[in-house]
């Protein structure tokens, strides 16, 4: 089969052929109907995030189960599935917890799971490497959805709208009323803009650099575009009543806009950190300015949710039209056009292109 697979550090992601194992008695072989290109992808490529190589890229997507190991309960073949990329264990103190997006075995960054090119063993992003017409992966790491469910949708569901849903009403706990500002307007900008809007929040000011965003961003709900930069808090704060946001989100990934979105948010605001920056990046606070600002910040790790749970409730928001998608996607490709939609995203363009592979 085919995958999308990065040799090393800034490399140019190339399509080959690549081998998968059978099935494990645990496991499922999936045919990908559709895979999104998230920023986690560019990250690897680029270095941002620290990743082994050679790299099967991808870890947003849906597909088919066509082929179940012997110890498979989960799904039979024909099953239409999303892909999880922190599958927990359900036994660890956080899965206990109720706290399974913390699992201390989920989302490991690149395991080597039998796949091969030429013979040469490679890792496969998140688990998954679903940046390719097939994946082999444990039952922990596939979500049953009706298969009424466009493919397309199904694949956002696994990253980009699982976390950025989740970041507004389980993280944040966004109410109806409140204002948000939100930072970064990529499919996991524009699936919180989404959400918040839909939560009852107004107003909900979208912000970005490039300022080609601002007609995805009204389209995905937000009531303003604002474009990012040094008046960024100014500009909020005379949207809200002079106070700053109730929330801000920061779905970049950056020390810089983490910084922006913590000044945007009022006295005792929320500042949720969705974005996932470089190990070296590093955010000022200062010390007397935590005291004072009295605000809380909190990072949304797959949206602090519970994707076995959640997943299925989006499907169904997706089906009965309460959460609309169209507006988080943007373009469409195959498997060769996904490198230029890594491409469009180094430059800010565009929202989802979803790869039909
Ligand atoms: N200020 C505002 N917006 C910015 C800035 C900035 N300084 N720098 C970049 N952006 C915008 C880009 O223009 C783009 O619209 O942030 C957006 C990021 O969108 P994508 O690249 O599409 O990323 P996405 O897949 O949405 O992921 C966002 O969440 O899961 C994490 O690793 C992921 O850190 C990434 C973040
Ligand atoms: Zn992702």
């Amino acid at each position: 089969m085919r995958a999308l697979v990065v040799r090393g550090v800034g490399e140019r992601p190339r399509v080959e052929e690549v081998v998968l194992p059978a099935p494990g008695s645990d496991e499922v072989r999936v045919a990908v109907r559709a895979a999104g290109v998230c920023h986690s992808d560019l990250s690897m490529v680029n270095g941002t995030l620290a990743a082994p190589y050679p790299l099967v890229l991808g870890h947003e997507a849906a597909g088919v189960a066509v082929e179940v190991g012997a110890d498979v309960t989960r799904v039979r073949p024909g099953d239409h599935v999303v892909l999880n990329w922190a599958p927990p264990c359900r036994r660890c103190w956080f899965c206990g917890h109720g706290e399974p997006w913390l699992c201390e075995r989920g989302g490991a960054p690149a395991a080597a799971r039998g796949a091969t090119a030429a013979g040469e063993p490679l890792h496969v992003t998140l688990g998954l490497g679903a940046l390719a017409q097939e994946v082999v992966v444990p039952q922990a790491a596939v979500i049953p959805v009706p298969a009424e469910l466009p493919f397309e949708a199904a694949a956002l569901l696994g990253c980009a709208v699982l976390t950025g849903v989740g970041a507004v009403r389980r993280t944040a706990r966004v109410a109806a009323g409140e204002s948000v500002v939100v930072i970064g307007l990529g499919g996991v900008g524009l699936a919180v803009v989404g959400a918040a809007r839909a939560a009852g929040a107004d107003p909900v000011l979208a912000v970005d650099v490039s300022p080609a965003k601002a007609e995805l961003a009204l389209a995905a709900g937000a009531t303003e575009f604002l474009l990012s930069g040094d008046s960024l808090s100014r500009a909020v704060r005379e949207r809200t009543g002079g106070r700053g946001a109730d929330h801000a989100v920061e779905c970049v990934g950056r020390g810089g806009t983490i910084r922006a979105a913590w000044r945007a948010a009022r006295r005792g605001g929320t500042v949720t950190v969705v974005g996932m920056g470089a190990k070296d990046d590093v955010v000022p606070l200062g010390a007397l300015e935590i005291f004072h600002s009295a605000r809380t910040l909190r990072a949304s790790v797959y949206g602090s949710s519970d994707p076995d749970r959640d997943v299925p409730e989006l499907a169904r928001s997706v089906l009965d039209g309460s959460l609309d998608l169209a507006p988080l996607i943007t373009d469409r490709t195959g498997l060769d056009g996904a490198t230029a939609a890594l491409d469009r995203m180094a430059r800010g363009e565009g929202a989802r292109t979803v790869v039909v592979p």
